[in-house]
């Protein structure tokens, strides 16, 4: 459906979870099953009429036949659909589960379509004065299309549209209008919601979106068909644009927990420092808390220079070392003032505990449900770089050919996103300058400068999208701001007097 690279990175995905491949694969058959089920008896249930009936014993079963047939085919057409565009554009990489919830939510808006006419249809008063043909323009569309935009991406939510405008329409019998409406109301609704860090921001997607929705409506309704609707279509059109935005609210928590989504709403919750688990980063690790904090700082100026996600940037990197939770004293950051514990440890088991924050971190991520978009952070932000401060110690033994260099790489994936490459780089260069003492701003830079490179030439960037000049200006954002951070103060007299 998605691809062999899909495959993989679902593959990936589940065995960093605890759960085995075919597991998951079972889970996700049963799902889909269970879901085609539904959405068949839904079928027979709301579109009976559409099915032929046949004479004989058994012709009473020939319209639940045509309401498989149907699940059938709109199944088809959307693994078509999906399917293609995940192979072949290079930013839609669908995993089993987008697939899975792209398809139940075209499906979902279908109903909801169905329900909105047929609903607003009965209702005498509403019966009497509007044309039928003009519920259509009360089709959800613009939400869902939002939903899909904040929690995968941009393409993916333009996909979505098409692929839902086609199955919804049929709700609306297939009309030109209908069609056209769905067409350019999800397309606005996704196109406004860019950056949605809280919910008046998504509230406002809704707003912006309502005059061109009911613009669209009115002149596809005159276009059409005359004056006679043109009011109602207009009101219609304004009232499903300024609905979408708490809409997309109601919907996208439920979408969040079955789906394992984190949209920058959720980030920005899991940025509050009432966070139980970051609570305890900081009670019991400060040193790590205030290295994750000044990475975050980083991260996010280095997001800010190429356009990727800051929000992303500044909340994984929040998290990115909970798996030194438990275990702090065998952390740098964590040791000012107490004898370095390593020292009594052979440069293997030193190794294995420095390494072993990675896996548990992600273990905790799953646990604490921060979302696919930290985990695989977490997971990829060492890559399989090699942990070199042991590296020196273990040469003796690597020449006496007792431990393999090898064993001091971390056990990756590399960064995949832009965001985990950014949060490797922040994370290096902080570590690398912290260890300076009170350098000058050209040492800063040459010290960052010397990280990039030897992050990239090691290989560490060859899954990501980062292009040259990305990187060059992520490295010039965080060399920067660690330059600011290093000389930002200015000794106070003794005294204390002159201080302001
Ligand atoms: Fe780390
Ligand atoms: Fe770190």
């Amino acid at each position: 459906m998605s691809g062999s690279k899909n495959a993989t990175r679902s593959g990936n995905r589940a065995a960093e979870n605890g759960v085995s491949p075919r597991g998951r694969y079972l889970r996700l058959l049963a799902l889909s099953l269970g879901s085609a089920a539904v959405f068949a008896v839904l079928f027979y249930l709301w579109g009976r009429e559409l099915f032929p009936r046949a004479a004989g014993r058994w012709g009473g079963a020939f319209p639940f036949v045509g309401a498989v047939a149907l699940t059938l085919a709109v199944a088809l057409f959307l693994s078509e659909w999906f399917g293609f565009a995940g192979r072949e554009v290079r930013k839609v990489r669908l995993a089993a589960r987008d697939f899975l919830f792209l398809c139940s939510l075209a499906l979902l808006l279908f109903f909801a379509a169905k329900a909105v006419i047929d609903l607003l249809a009965e209702i005498p008063a509403l019966g009497r004065g509007v044309p039928t043909r003009v519920y259509a323009y009360l089709i959800p569309l613009p939400a869902f299309a939002m939903v899909v935009r904040v929690l995968i991406n941009s393409e993916t939510s333009i996909l979505f549209t098409v692929a839902a405008s086609v199955l919804s329409a049929a709700a609306a019998s297939g009309s030109w209008p209908a069609l056209l409406f769905l067409l350019l109301s999800g397309t606005a609704g996704a196109a406004r919601a860019r950056r949605v860090p809280d919910r008046y921001r998504m509230l406002l997607v809704g707003v912006q979106t309502a005059p061109v929705c009911a613009v669209a409506a009115a002149a596809l309704e005159f276009s059409f068909h005359g004056g006679g609707g043109v009011l109602w279509a207009a009101i219609f059109g304004a009232v499903n644009g300024l609905l979408s935005g708490p809409i997309a609210l109601a919907v996208m928590p439920v979408a969040e927990s079955a789906f394992g989504y984190a949209s920058d709403i959720r980030l920005m919750e899991l940025s509050g420092t009432g966070n139980p688990l970051l609570s305890r980063l900081m009670m019991e690790t400060p040193g790590t808390f205030h290295h994750s904090v000044v990475v975050g700082t980083l991260a996010e100026a280095g997001a800010l220079a190429i356009g990727a996600n800051p929000v992303l940037c500044r909340v994984a990197a929040l998290y990115h070392d909970i798996g030194k939770l438990g275990k702090a004293q065998y952390f740098s950051e964590n040791q000012a003032g107490v004898a370095n514990v390593h020292d009594g440890m052979s440069p293997g088991l030193s190794c294995e505990v420095i390494l072993s924050h990675v896996k548990e971190g992600v273990r905790m991520a799953g646990e604490f449900r921060l979302g696919d978009r930290i985990t695989e952070i977490i997971a990829q932000h060492h890559g399989t770089s090699l942990l070199y401060c042991f590296l020196d110690k273990a040469r003796p033994m690597i020449r006496d050919r007792e431990a393999s260099e090898e064993m001091f790489r971390y056990p990756g994936p590399k960064p995949k996103t832009r965001e985990a490459a950014i949060i490797m780089l922040a994370d290096a260069a902080e570590a690398a300058v912290t260890s300076l003492d009170r350098p000058a701003p050209q040492e800063v830079d040459g010290t960052v400068n010397g990280i990039v490179n030897r992050i990239y030439l090691d290989g560490q960037l060859n899954e990501c999208d980062l292009t040259l000049r990305d990187l060059h200006a992520v490295g010039r954002a965080i060399g920067q701001v660690l330059a600011a951070i290093a000389h930002g103060r200015v000794d106070y007299p003794e005294s204390g007097k002159g201080a302001v």
